[in-house]
């Protein structure tokens, strides 16, 4: 049994200590918005928050992050007033497909904590998220859009 707090809310997951936190965010709490891609911390598709940090999820077990504050996309929105980066995304029509991007906006929210001005080399070296679709020039205007607001 492993004590976790997901967005918030304390839950008491019972799965093999070795599952990927992944699967327990999308089969055990039910919280779909965190995707699979490649399931080797590779895409990531999965990213998601761990005291802040952005983590690939899928690489991560249960029996790492226990006791811990996970944050996925569906716990961005403080409030229900959308954090900056969920703003930039939408005023910058970034998605297409739409399937890398939860991911994507939780490493680009982890950035903008810890780098609130990034330069487009900070941009390059923490975003290594994969988007088939070629969203990386909208994503990078929407990442600058973002640190440039409030
Ligand atoms: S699914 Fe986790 S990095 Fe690709
Ligand atoms: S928006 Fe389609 S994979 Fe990124």
């Amino acid at each position: 049994m492993a004590a976790l707090t997901i967005n918030g809310k304390a839950h008491e997951i019972d799965v093999d200590p070795n599952t990927p936190l992944l699967w327990v965010l999308r089969e055990n709490v039910g919280l779909t918005g965190t995707k699979y891609g490649c399931g080797i911390a590779q895409c990531g598709a999965c990213t998601v928050h761990v005291d802040g940090v952005a983590m690939r999820s899928c690489s991560v077990p249960l029996s790492a992050v226990a006791g811990k504050q996970i944050t996925t996309i569906e716990g961005l929105a403080q409030n229900g007033v959308l954090h900056k980066v969920q703003k930039a995304w939408i005023d910058h029509d970034v998605p297409q497909c739409g399937y890398c991007q939860s991911g994507m906006i939780m490493a680009v929210a982890a950035l903008l904590k810890e780098k609130p001005k990034p330069t487009n080399k900070d941009i390059d070296e923490a975003i290594t998220n994969i988007c088939r679709c070629g969203t990386f020039q909208q994503v990078r205007q929407a990442i600058h859009a973002a640190a440039a607001s409030a």
